[in-house]
């Protein structure tokens, strides 16, 4: 068996690399694609020397462009590399650009994809992620989806059960493994380094570089303002060049970097990373990956947004959306900087991405898929007269594939009285109200 990799920007080598040495770990044959996406050092090649993970065998040089021009650039390019090497699954992860490439370049050449953090929703369709994640799930073969909430959005887009894998999320994986090289090595960065975050106190992470707010100035002028007010922190700002640029453009730059309480630097390598965010007392970001990481390291996390396609972590307890409003900003910080009864349960929310096994589970998932044959991707040849929706209210012991067996059906919904579930097999649906496609 052959697992390509598609990544090309900073978090997908972050939630790929634990999949990858995964890989490598069982002597499976891979091959990883570099779309170049993000190409300066600070966000991409010190991900690989910090997971420890080999450089990739290609990389398409894309570079930075619009939309239109990234994605048809990476096409091209994955296409070709792709008709070499004959992969028997190609691998993508999240939401980027590289993902809406690669999967519909792989549905044309009908190989199989596995999407890694399949199924999250934001239902935004102004954010780019939110159409990159929604084609890549409608190209997908196998989907390695983080959480029982996940799978269920995609249960009621009419996917099957039977392709959706909850495996928790890479990012706990990469979390523990890379805290403890971390808190060994101590900071590496000369730029933190010269902070002496070790003896700083109440130090406030601060990161954001979504479209929506670092290229709109009214939010980030909101977002400034507030940052000027939380002046009892120690704001350190590893700043990503998309948000440099932008608060250069609109003249904000200088104002924000001569505020005594706040540090901007450059992007960070992951180790210097980790001990700066578990060493916060408040995560202030518009990251997708940070509201994750926070919540696997117990740290409060506010985010600069409306909506999150991880509400699990504010159902949770330890995420609260305050967009990009001044007061909600100023009134969530400082009651964690203040009410310790507060901050504490914020801390201890439990974390909804699993155990840190998530890679061992997406490689177990594909090397049966690829045992049973689930990845040749053909055709079909049997007949299929008809195919009906139907509903139903469960009134007998009988388990999920006990259920689907005996009326050659397919469960989709499982509606308990209260909330959807999501209909693992073994799971008793006396008492259920479910909905499920009959095939004849
Ligand atoms: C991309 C992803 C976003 C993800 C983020 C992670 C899409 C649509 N967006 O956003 O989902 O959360 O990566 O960080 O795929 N730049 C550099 N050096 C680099 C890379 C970028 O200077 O190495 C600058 C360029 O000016 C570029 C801008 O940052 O135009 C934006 O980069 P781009 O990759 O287009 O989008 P991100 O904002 O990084
Ligand atoms: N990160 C990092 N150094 C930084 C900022 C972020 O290592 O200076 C890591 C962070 O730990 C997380 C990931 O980058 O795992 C998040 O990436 P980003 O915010 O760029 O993208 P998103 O998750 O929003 O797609």
């Amino acid at each position: 068996m052959k697992i390509a990799t598609i990544l090309g920007t900073r978090p997908e080598i972050i939630k790929m690399a634990p999949i990858i040495a995964e890989i490598d770990k069982r002597g499976i044959d891979q091959v990883v694609l570099h779309t170049g996406q993000h190409y300066d050092k600070e966000m991409s090649d010190n991900f690989f020397r910090d997971l420890e993970i080999p450089a990739p065998d290609y990389n398409i040089h894309v570079g930075s462009g619009s939309h239109a021009r990234q994605t048809g650039l990476m096409m091209k390019g994955i296409e070709g590399i792709l008709l070499d090497e004959k992969p028997d699954i190609v691998l993508v992860q999240g939401d980027t650009n590289a993902v809406l490439a690669g999967a519909l370049v792989c549905a044309k050449l009908h190989i199989a994809v596995g999407h890694v953090e399949a199924g999250l929703r934001s239902f935004d369709t102004t954010m780019p992620e939110e159409i990159n994640r929604r084609v890549a799930d409608v190209c997908s073969t196998m989907y390695f989806i983080p959480t029982e909430e996940s799978a269920i959005n995609l249960l009621a887009e009419g996917l099957s059960r039977k392709n959706l894998f909850i495996t928790g999320n890479t990012v706990v994986d990469a979390c523990f493994r890379h805290l403890e090289i971390a808190k060994k090595r101590g900071f590496g960065e000369e730029s933190l380094a010269d902070l002496d975050i070790e003896n700083m106190d109440n130090i406030l992470t601060l990161t954001m570089h979504r479209a929506e707010n670092v290229d709109v100035k009214e939010r980030v002028v909101n977002i400034i303002d507030a940052l000027k007010e939380l002046n009892q922190m120690n704001i350190i700002f590893p700043i990503h060049p998309r948000t440099k640029n932008t608060l250069q453009n609109f003249g904000l730059f200088d104002e924000l970097n001569d505020l005594e309480h706040v540090h901007i630097v450059k992007p960070i390598g992951y180790l210097d990373f980790l001990l700066l965010t578990s060493s916060s007392t408040l995560i202030l970001t518009d990251s997708g990956g940070l509201q994750e990481e926070a919540i696997t390291l117990d740290v409060p996390a506010l985010t600069l947004r409306y909506n999150t396609e991880r509400p699990e972590t504010v159902a949770a307890g330890g995420n609260i959306l305050v967009g990009s409003n001044k007061d909600a900003i100023l009134e969530n910080a400082n009651r964690i900087l203040t009410d310790s009864e507060f901050a504490e349960k914020m801390k201890n929310a439990e974390n909804p991405y699993g155990d840190g096994k998530a890679a061992e589970n997406t490689v177990d998932a594909i090397e049966k898929a690829f045992t049973e044959g689930m990845l040749n991707i053909a055709a079909p040849e049997d007949i299929m007269t008809s195919f009906e929706r139907k509903m139903t209210q469960i009134d007998e012991d009988i388990t999920v594939l006990e259920f689907e067996k005996r009326e050659n059906a397919l469960v989709n919904l499982v509606f308990n009285g209260e909330k959807m579930i999501f209909p693992r097999d073994e799971l008793n649906l006396n008492g259920m109200m479910i909905t499920y496609v009959l095939y004849t």
